[in-house]
């Protein structure tokens, strides 16, 4: 996706860096023939490494794949004990070696807390340009909300995924509306089943990483690497006039939400910056579900810390 120009556009001629563990060497090794071998116009140069801070080496972007996968049955906290190592290391790397503006975007779980992680460790990197993934749960609750009431999945917007990537995000329709032949109408006026909006289609939101895993036995990898680069494309090259996504970034304080964690709020996008959409009215049924994803990340934070110690 990113060498046919999906991620920065198809004008950006890219140099692609891929790092594994010296055990995937060979099979890395393979990919990278088969990206030579596909001819992409805008793939300038391919390194395949086993060598973190080769892999870091003057990086513009850079997207966190590596990390332990959730298995069927395992707990995302119990991935951390595994994951946060690698994240201390990684972020020295990038710190060392990125470029000074380089854009990070932390996919593999627990991905808010990993990014808090190297935000730690990599302290010359701007806040700013640490983030984490949380696009495959908005683009599930648009898909989700376009299914239930039958429409193109390209006419919903809006939906906000609050808080973190795990089963306490908060996906919330109170903002999202669909374009109609009618003009633009909220969601909540086209679906009035309060029950259904409030428990099955959260739930869904919520459940379908683990749902993904028990059908594939392995974890989401089109629909994640689709939303990797939906974000980074909107993040560098702007979000769409009145549409906004949602954004695992580093809190500042909005919405009551506690600073000093990686929260996911809705955000706009132009120039290469992200801002939170600020002003939202948020009521008391969306500020329990914001807190309780709130105090998750915290308690994460908190764990996360103890294995570094
Ligand atoms: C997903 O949301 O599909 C993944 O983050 C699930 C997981 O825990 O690997």
């Amino acid at each position: 996706m990113i060498a046919r120009g999906i991620m920065l556009g198809p004008d950006q001629p890219v140099i692609l860096h891929l790092l594994d563990i010296a055990l995937a060497a060979e099979a890395l090794h393979g990919v990278k023939m088969e990206l030579l071998d596909a001819a992409f116009p805008l793939l300038k140069e391919v390194h395949a490494t086993t060598d973190v801070t080769e892999a870091c080496k003057d990086v513009n972007v850079a997207i966190m794949l590596g990390g332990f996968p959730r298995k069927e049955g395992m707990e995302r906290k119990d991935m951390m004990s595994k994951n946060v190592p690698i994240y201390k290391e990684q972020a020295s790397a990038l710190e060392e070696h990125a470029a000074s503006d380089c854009k990070v975007l932390v996919v593999a779980n627990p991905a808010n807390t990993n990014a808090l992680i190297l935000k730690e460790f990599a302290p010359s990197i701007p806040e700013k340009n640490i983030t984490c993934l949380t696009r495959l749960d908005h683009n599930r609750a648009l898909s989700q909300i376009a299914e239930r009431l039958k429409v193109y999945v390209a006419d919903v917007k809006n939906v906000i995924i609050w808080g973190n990537h795990s089963s306490t995000q908060y996906p919330d329709i109170n903002h999202a509306t669909v374009t109609t032949p009618n003009g633009e109408r909220p969601v909540k006026e086209l679906d009035t089943d309060d029950h259904w909006l409030k428990n099955e289609f959260i739930n869904t939101v919520q459940q379908r990483g683990v749902a993904i895993i028990k059908a594939r036995k392995a974890s989401s990898a089109l629909s994640a690497a689709s939303a990797a680069c939906d974000h980074m494309r909107d993040w560098v090259l702007g979000t769409p006039k009145g549409t906004w996504v949602s954004m695992g970034v580093y809190s500042d304080g909005s919405y009551g939400i506690p600073k000093d964690i990686i929260y996911s709020f809705p955000v706009k996008c132009e120039k290469g910056k992200w801002s939170i959409v600020k002003g939202l009215k948020i009521d008391e049924f969306s500020r329990a579900k914001m807190d309780a994803t709130a105090k998750d990340l915290i308690d994460e934070k908190e764990v996360a810390h103890s294995c570094l110690n």
